[in-house]
């Protein structure tokens, strides 16, 4: 009896229900912050991740562009979208002029979209729709050998 009666006096510093809610909400906390970091980093690149920075001009192996295929590289410290098709070899930034996405080429369709509000150009950074206010800028690329030069 006078056992259960030190039991009901122990102070309680957080109830189960309270310990719980906290729980829930760190987890979710979490998830929320590793989300926004996971699309962020999608959308902002790493200097790491954009290649070597080049001087006046670079050049890539042809190989590591197949036909109708695309590759992403750093040039003058910007990420540049290298697209190889049957017409020949294009570059252009790869910075969507409305708000900064990496934009991607799309074979299918023949064109590049921004995955951020689907703005569209086609091969030489013209604007097909969207919300893009001016074009993608345009650099020169040729096939020199086995190689893409570019610049
Ligand atoms: S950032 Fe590319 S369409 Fe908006």
């Amino acid at each position: 009896m006078e056992e259960q009666k030190k039991k009901d006096e122990l102070p309680v510093l957080m109830g189960r229900r309270t310990f719980l809610d906290y729980c829930i909400g760190g987890g979710i906390a979490a998830w929320a912050s590793l989300t926004a970091y996971t699309a962020l980093a999608f959308l902002w690149p790493t200097k790491q991740s954009m290649g070597e920075e080049g001087g006046e001009g670079i050049a890539i192996a042809l190989s590591e562009v197949p036909v109708d295929d695309s590759k992403k590289i750093g040039y003058k410290g910007k990420p540049i979208i290298v697209i190889r098709t049957a017409e020949g070899v294009f570059a252009l930034s790869a910075i969507c002029p409305h708000l900064g996405c990496l934009v991607n080429w799309h074979a299918g369709e023949k064109q590049i979209e921004c995955p951020c509000h689907a703005a569209k150009f086609d091969l030489r950074g013209n604007v097909l729709g969207g919300p893009a206010p001016a074009p993608l800028l345009s650099y020169k690329a040729e096939i020199i050998n086995d190689q893409i030069k570019i610049g």
